[in-house]
């Protein structure tokens, strides 16, 4: 099939990529002269497993390739997938400027029937107004589908190419039976359904997703009163299929381009129709709340922050990525930085993007090594889980530092790997190190 995907950012980019992979002849279209001309020379914007290799294959196969000319990749194509950006508005609400504007160059350039589909996170009723668009600008039948995307930044291209399902949503049996043979080679999970709930299921997964997480900090925050693992409680939970495993991994919240702008959207869309989402409010505040324990931790261990050096690992919102869009990293700099701390940072790929958010970059110490900012610092914080610190010697950074100070926002260490360092270790939701073991007290009473 002939598909134009419109928007090179992770969305569009991504799925383009692996469609033409799937052997379809596809046109990723972005009005970014720079990006395009920089796609075109294998050049990838940005960092995600296995995206740059699919790319030369596929432009080398004649399959995919990249054009600022949206007209001419809209005549030539059967689908036009629009994959623009939906960022947040100061109210929450999305904004659609980008996606409205798409629909109006889409229906200017239109030849004949299109079938025109959203993966853009958008609002509810968002496709009943493309449609209009649309068809006050043109003469020619389409039909309008509305397929979310689930994939997540940092495995991108296998969640793309193995999807958990496949959500169609239109009110057309022509378009749905394409969409199916479209999407055939990827999942047999395809639902097709109307459009207002396929755009529905994207913010509920998302806001469901948020809420497992929110859930399960909180419960790490009472973990740490009572005495009690929160990674042995949620294994206990997750053995429980109608509670399942994932999304249960306690520590600072979540980040990234989805969950918080998906949730605040979502509360806003019920507003707007006079409901108050009070469950989802709770679950954002949580998450705002849970990037300070960092900071409460340090003020635990150091006490007053001032003239202190606090070493950072990780700046990325999640591991396998340079996003570094709403992390946990940002506040917790920001509030170091604003209780006098001095700060060196970290991160395997993300340095360069995080820094743009630093109008003064003398501020922090932006380190090469993981080592180098643990050096000398009067504690290490650990705010994203790449495998690099996983697998740090932990006894040369013992040796390093000033103060044995270890704070592990992800829970990555065990007690196994600490038990020849003389860290004072703080984690998310369980006991202090010297309580670990849940042989404790039977080893001691023997
Ligand atoms: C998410 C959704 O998973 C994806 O389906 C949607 O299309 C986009 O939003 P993404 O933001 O890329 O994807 O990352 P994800 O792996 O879902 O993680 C989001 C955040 O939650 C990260 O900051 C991660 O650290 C955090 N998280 C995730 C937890 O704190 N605990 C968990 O158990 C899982």
């Amino acid at each position: 099939m002939k598909l134009t995907f419109i928007g090179t950012g992770y969305v569009g980019l991504v799925s383009g990529v692996c469609f033409s992979e799937i052997g379809n002849q596809v046109t990723c279209v972005d009005k970014d002269f720079d990006k395009i001309e920089k796609l075109k020379k294998g050049e990838v914007p940005i960092y995600e497993p296995g995206l740059q290799e699919l790319i030369f294959k596929n432009t080398e196969l004649g399959r995919l390739s990249f054009t600022t000319n949206l007209t001419r990749s809209v005549q030539e194509s059967d689908v036009v997938f629009i994959c623009v950006g939906t960022p947040s508005l100061p109210s929450g609400e999305a904004n659609l400027e980008y996606v409205e504007q798409v629909a109006q160059d889409i229906a200017l350039a239109m030849n004949g029937y299109k079938i025109v589909v959203t993966k853009s996170t958008v609002p509810v009723g968002t496709n009943d107004k493309i449609k209009k668009i649309i068809s006050q600008l043109s003469p020619h039948p389409f039909d309008i589908v509305s397929t979310p995307e689930f994939l997540r930044e940092g495995s991108a291209v296998k969640d793309t190419l193995h999807p958990d399902r496949v959500i169609i949503g239109t009110a057309s049996e022509r378009a749905a039976a394409t969409m199916v043979e479209l999407h055939k080679p990827l999942t047999e999970e395809i639902m097709v359904t109307e459009v207002r709930s396929a755009e529905m299921i994207k913010y509920a997964s998302n806001a469901f997703l948020a809420t497992k997480i929110s859930f399960i900090n909180e419960i790490a925050n009472i973990c740490e009163k009572v005495g009690a693992d929160v990674t042995h409680v949620a294994q206990g939970m997750g053995y429980d299929k109608r509670i399942g495993s994932s999304f249960l991994q306690a520590g600072i919240g979540y980040g990234g381009s989805c969950f918080p702008k998906d949730t605040h959207a979502l509360i806003q869309i019920a507003g707007n129709v006079d409901y108050e989402f009070k469950l989802l409010k709770s679950v954002v505040e949580v998450n705002n709340d849970q990037r300070f324990n960092i900071i409460s931790k340090l003020n635990h261990s150091l006490g007053n922050l001032q003239g202190k050096t606090v070493g950072i690992w990780g700046l990325a919102f999640k591991p396998n990525t340079d996003d570094v869009r709403e992390a946990p990293a940002l506040d917790i700099i920001k509030t170091l930085l604003q209780e006098g701390a001095v700060v060196k940072a970290y991160d395997p790929i993300a340095t360069p993007n995080f820094r743009r958010f630093f109008r003064d970059e003398s501020d922090v110490e932006w380190c090469e090594t993981a080592m180098e900012a643990a050096e000398s610092s009067d504690a290490l914080c650990l705010l994203t889980d790449w495998s690099e610190f996983k697998e740090v010697d932990l006894k040369e950074l013992n040796g390093v530092m000033k103060q044995p100070v270890l704070i592990d926002g992800r829970n990555v260490y065990s007690r196994e790997q600490l038990s020849d360092t003389t860290f004072q270790y703080y984690s998310i939701g369980r006991p202090e190190l010297e309580s670990l073991s849940p042989f404790r007290n039977s080893v001691a009473s023997d």
